[in-house]
């Protein structure tokens, strides 16, 4: 959700800046825009809605209009205001010299409107970050900060209510940029002779990989030859964290794969093995930042998973693992109802947020929530630093690299595989395992990267069958036990990047409702649970084919190798190698993820930007 990009430094700062834009492409927006300060007094604007080569048009229209070596850029989700060229980004001040670009809300805008307006300050767009341009621009016109760019603006910074990163740049201060956060993420790009700040490290990790991230209500003062951090009272002694990007340019780039989202499927073997290194050592579960004692793991009497989107599928998994090994209660909630129904907490209540991005903020208040009740929040997060993990009291990181197709895949199964750590660690300190079990337990989720390269070897089969499926109107997804969330993820997949309706539902469900919709040719696929595993089940969900084969849906079947009882009822199989019941997930995703790529694409759709999708979802 809206990248935001600044550049002081040498080079020609348009296409530094329109590169860094395109990087972020994957947070997700709905419009465009850049700022160039030409060094003599003067900025150039412009913006349009759209896509980024809306913008990029424009500007080749512009020539030499846009030199400079200091600008900004920004890519707009739209919020307060349409998706319009006059609501994007950047917004100036009425005499043109002060321009800004938001990431976030600024919650109390209202009466700051009305301020502005009172005083006779004439708005141009409708969003409630152009307040923040005239602000600054009336307190560097007069009063205490006159003729004090970085004081007008820290001045401003300290009226705000809501979440921001904000940047501002000057006319008569080329060379200088002044940006701050709060709960919205900002990162400083260190270079040699020029200086980034960006939402996030992969706009500027072609020119560095040397990087400092900011704290809460922190801003900074960037020019080519430095960065000075400070809170919004200009105090310096304040908290920040520098850090080596581990990551290259190539990992941020397709691989010579059409579309992010296809390498990032192919990345999933290494990306479950990678989150599983250096987890078992000495005979134990070891976790990242575990900064929980395992006296504190043995306390715990609840656990509360919270978490959207895919990672909330991923966390239902949690569920089975973590019950199963531990015999601990967990309720599995969205993020964005939990703390709106006074949930129960207490010390003794464990809180897992799984956050891909880690800056989700329906996660991050339900973080903050279980915190003020005083229970323990452990994030499960992929992005080193965010705000999710900062806020947390413990971090387990899924390390699958960057996740830039916006519907999630390898970071979706990095997640559950944290998952059983957790749900492993919780087991080893509460003596509810053996050691040797918990060892058996880690060797077979070791063994599963392997297997899943065995689900991607397949994937041609899948895709010839989603073909087949590509026009349809419904398709319905059907799994018991850890085959529910599975089918749940495989309908989300399908509409976010398909747009098509889909839906999961426990196969038990089917006959208090979902059956009704079952009519001629209607594909369902199902998502069979293995038959040695668990026979009861696998029994239960063949009784289920036939009920809705018996009224004329198609079956598009998962089933594991082998499994031959379920040859008559699917129209069309798929089959996954064999593996433990709750390790299925991680290779019975894979085809669906599959699936709704392929039908996407034949339907024509981007499947990297999904319309109407964000990446990171800032905004409740
Ligand atoms: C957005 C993305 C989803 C993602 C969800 C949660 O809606 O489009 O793919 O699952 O956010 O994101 P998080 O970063 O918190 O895992």
């Amino acid at each position: 959700m809206c990248g935001i990009v600044g550049y002081v430094g040498y080079r020609d700062a348009l296409g530094v800046v329109v590169d860094a834009l395109r990087r972020m492409e994957y947070r997700g927006y709905d419009s465009a825009g850049v700022a160039i300060l030409d060094g003599a007094g003067s900025i150039s604007v412009e913006r349009r809605a759209g896509r980024l080569a809306n913008l990029e048009a424009e500007l080749a229209e512009a020539g030499t209009a846009f030199a400079g070596t200091t600008g900004m850029g920004h890519t707009r989700w739209a919020t307060h205001g349409a998706p319009t060229d006059r609501n994007a980004h950047p917004h100036r001040d009425t005499t043109g010299k002060v321009a800004v670009v938001h990431n976030g809300i600024i919650e109390n805008f209202v009466p700051l409107r009305r301020e502005l307006e009172d005083a006779g300050v004439e708005l141009s767009s409708d969003t409630d970050t152009e307040v923040t341009v005239h602000l600054v621009s009336r307190a560097y016109e007069s009063g205490p900060t006159a003729g004090d760019f970085v004081g007008s603006a820290l001045t401003v910074l300290r009226r705000l209510e809501g979440a921001f990163t904000l940047v501002f740049t000057h006319a008569d201060h080329p060379g200088t940029i002044v940006a701050a956060r709060r709960s919205t993420p900002l990162v400083v790009g260190v270079g040699k002779n020029e200086m980034f700040i960006a939402s996030d490290v992969t706009a500027f990790i072609e020119h560095t990989r040397e990087a400092v991230e900011l704290g809460q209500d922190q801003a900074v003062v960037i020019t080519a030859d430095g960065y000075t951090v400070t809170d919004f009272h200009g105090g310096a002694d304040v908290p920040t964290r520098p850090f080596t990007i581990d990551w290259d340019l190539a990992a941020a780039e397709k691989g010579g794969h059409d579309y992010f989202m296809l390498k990032e499927i192919e990345e999933q073997p290494v990306g479950v093995a990678d989150t599983l290194i250096g987890h078992f050592a000495g005979g134990r579960i070891v976790l990242d930042e575990q900064r929980l004692a395992d006296q504190e793991l043995r306390e715990f009497d609840k656990v509360f998973v919270v978490a959207c989107g895919s990672s909330y599928h991923a966390g239902l998994l949690a569920k089975y693992a973590i019950e199963h090994w531990t015999r601990l209660p967990v309720e599995v909630e969205l993020a964005s109802e939990f703390r709106y129904r006074d949930p129960v907490l207490d010390r003794s209540t464990l809180v897992v947020a799984i956050s891909q991005s880690g800056e989700t903020a329906d996660t991050l208040e339900a973080v903050r929530h279980a915190k003020e009740q005083k229970a323990r929040v452990l994030a499960i997060c992929n992005t080193n630093g965010a705000q999710i993990p900062r806020e947390s009291d413990a971090v387990l990181y899924t390390r699958t690299g960057p996740e830039i197709g916006v519907a999630s895949t390898k970071a979706f199964l990095a997640q559950i595989t944290a998952n059983y750590l957790v749900g492993l660690a919780l087991a080893q300190a509460r003596g509810t395992k053996y050691p040797d079990e918990v060892a058996r337990e880690f060797g077979e989720l070791e063994a599963m990267p392997r297997l899943v390269e065995r689900v991607l070897a397949s994937a041609e089969n899948v895709r010839a069958i989603a073909r087949q499926f590509a026009h349809e109107r419904t398709v319905l997804f059907l799994g018991r036990h850890v085959g529910y969330p599975v089918a749940l993820e495989g309908a989300l997949k399908l509409k976010e990047l398909a747009y098509m309706h889909a839906e999961g539902f426990a196969a038990g469900e089917l006959k208090h409702g979902p059956i009704a919709l079952i009519e001629d040719g209607l594909p369902v696929i199902v998502v069979m649970p293995s038959p040695k595993g668990r026979a009861v089940l696998h029994s239960k969900l063949l009784s289920n084919i036939r009920e809705i084969q018996a009224r004329g849906a198609r079956t598009i079947v998962i089933a594991e190798e082998g499994d031959d009882t379920v040859r008559p009822f699917a129209d069309h199989l798929i089959e996954i190698p064999v593996a433990p019941t709750l390790y299925q997930p991680l290779l019975s995703t894979v085809p669906l993820q599959i699936f709704a790529a392929e039908v996407a694409q034949a339907r024509g759709y981007d499947i990297d930007k999904p319309r109407n999708l964000a990446k990171s979802v800032t905004v409740e």
